[in-house]
């Protein structure tokens, strides 16, 4: 493992205004003052700015979980990159599998949302991943190459050496099934192929690949032992301050 770790927590629809504050407050006490490893968590939309507050003497980050590339005007329900910035945003999850599959989320938009992200001064984390039909079928690798070179089309190799790129195998999340280390390392390996195709081996070897996929306390250390697993990005783990902590310090 090369680059610094990167753990990300993605609450996804969960915590309102109080038990975001308070799942926030553990986090801080429990990983607040980690100085080898970059920790972010990404609360919904409603809960950034206060998430922010609580978060803001520490070396926590915050993300967002989506946003819209369009800068300003009549998207109802949208959020700009501005305005992510204007509460405290360091990250934006792009292109999870959940936006994928239930809210139309396509190559093309998550290019759109890359390139608003990187425009913006923000970082995008883009996620990419197989289904289980996808793997079984043997068109993973076509899928996987599809994603990644959908996100990163007409962005350059300066501005990609800035994202961070969560490989989420769909049949892993929130499953209780998780890819075995080798499975999620030979992913990683692929995806960096391909960076290493579209921007060269330098922008390949220091872009982080989060895995993402039913990591918790328990199989975090054997997956971030991994060559090229540089971090995770936690759903369900995420939600109790001990056990992100579990994974942000693996034991
Ligand atoms: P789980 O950790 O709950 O499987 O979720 C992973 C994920 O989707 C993170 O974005």
């Amino acid at each position: 493992m090369a680059n610094r770790v990167f753990i990300a927590g993605n609450w996804k629809m969960n915590t309102t205004l109080d038990e975001a504050r308070a799942l926030a407050k553990d986090v801080v006490e429990a990983v607040g003052s980690v100085g080898d490893v970059d920790v972010a968590v990404c609360p919904p939309y409603t809960n950034l700015q206060a998430v922010a507050e609580v978060i803001k003497d520490s070396n926590v980050k915050l993300g967002a979980q989506d946003v819209h590339w369009e800068e300003k005007g009549a998207f109802t329900g949208k959020v700009s990159c501005a305005m992510l910035k204007s509460v405290g945003v360091t990250y934006v999850i792009i292109g999870h599998s959940e936006q994928r599959s239930y809210f139309n989320e396509t190559d093309e938009t998550v290019n759109k949302k890359t390139k608003a992200v990187l425009a913006s001064g923000l970082l995008p984390i883009v996620c990419v991943g197989e289904t289980l039909e996808e793997r079984k079928s043997g068109s993973m690798d076509a899928v996987i190459e599809k994603q990644v070179k959908g996100a990163f089309g007409g962005i350059s190799a300066e501005d990609a050496s800035k994202c961070t790129v969560a490989y989420e195998p769909v049949w892993a999340i929130g499953t209780g099934e998780t890819a075995t280390p080798q499975q999620a390392n030979e992913a990683h390996i692929f995806i960096r192929k391909i960076i290493s195709e579209l921007f060269g081996k330098e922008t390949a070897d220091t872009i982080r690949i989060q895995y993402g996929g039913s990591m918790k306390p328990g199989n975090a250390k054997s997956l971030l032992e991994e060559s090229d697993v540089d971090g995770g990005l936690i759903g369900g783990a995420a939600l109790k301050a001990s056990d992100f902590a579990g994974i942000v310090k693996p034991k």
